[in-house]
């Protein structure tokens, strides 16, 4: 069966999207010679320790990306992707992406498996608090001081969301994995878990990843300009 029959076909699909589908937004991703990670060092910025060490350094780093991210508009990735969750019969997003864009682009089944850069929380008590958009580090109720509610390296996930991650993707006959260098564990297992029950791998990213190995097909090219050739399928089962 080629991909559009197993399209029209297939009634469950997951979709791992990472930084890639937002760097037609305008986002950085955080490897390759333009990524975060060329430029700033994750363990001084993107762990708990940093935070304890300079949590003004690590909030304004995480304003600055705010400020980057509110400006951003969902690309045509995004929205071809909230095409194919109105598709599918059984549908789940999970991404590793923090900015909010595929929810502002129509997605509701989504599982944000590194959080969400909007929302932050007590790195003391865990008392959540909603969107603050300030250079300056802000303080809890407690004294303790605010974070964002991402997931830093050396983090673990929220185990209902991982739980639900690889249920999904151990149920689904068709596996789309957007934009990820498909490197950062336990994310880059999700595909692998669908492989082992049957499920088609679709890849599409710029260059090759490790899970290009293991993928059906690989659509070599930009997030936007490859799912925007197959929203005929999604909108209509044909194309
Ligand atoms: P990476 O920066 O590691 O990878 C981005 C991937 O997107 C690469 O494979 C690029 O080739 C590809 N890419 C870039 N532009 C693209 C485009 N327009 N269309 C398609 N593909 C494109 O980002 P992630 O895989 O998301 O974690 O990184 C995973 C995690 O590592 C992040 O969630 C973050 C990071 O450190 C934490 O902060 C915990």
């Amino acid at each position: 069966m080629g991909i559009k029959e197993i399209i029209r076909k297939g009634k469950r699909c997951v979709v791992l999207t990472g930084s890639g589908v937002s760097a037609e937004s305008g986002i950085p991703t955080f490897r390759g010679d333009k990524g975060l990670w060329k430029q700033y060092r994750p363990e001084e910025l993107a762990t708990p320790d940093a935070f304890m060490r300079n949590p003004q350094l690590v909030w304004g780093w995480y304003n600055w990306r705010r400020g980057i991210i509110a400006k951003a508009k969902p690309n045509a990735a995004h929205y071809v992707i909230s095409d194919m969750e109105k598709f599918f019969a059984d549908f789940m997003l999970i991404t590793q992406n923090i900015d909010g864009l595929h929810r502002k682009a129509g997605n509701k089944d989504i599982l944000e498996l590194h959080g969400n850069i909007w929302e932050n929380k007590c790195f003391n008590c865990g008392k959540r608090y909603g969107e603050i958009m300030s250079e300056k580090l802000q303080k809890c109720e407690c004294g303790g001081y605010l974070r964002p509610d991402v997931v830093w390296f050396g983090e673990s996930l929220d185990r209902e969301v991982l739980e639900m991650a690889f249920l999904k993707a151990r149920e689904a006959e068709l596996c789309f994995v957007i934009g990820t260098s498909g490197v950062v564990q336990p994310a880059a297992s999700l595909p692998y878990v669908s492989k082992e029950s049957g499920a088609y791998i679709v890849e599409i990213n710029l260059e090759r990843t490790p899970i290009s190995s293991i993928a059906d097909e690989f659509i070599s090219g930009k997030a936007g300009e490859a799912l925007v050739k197959m929203r005929e399928l999604f909108l209509h089962g044909s194309g």
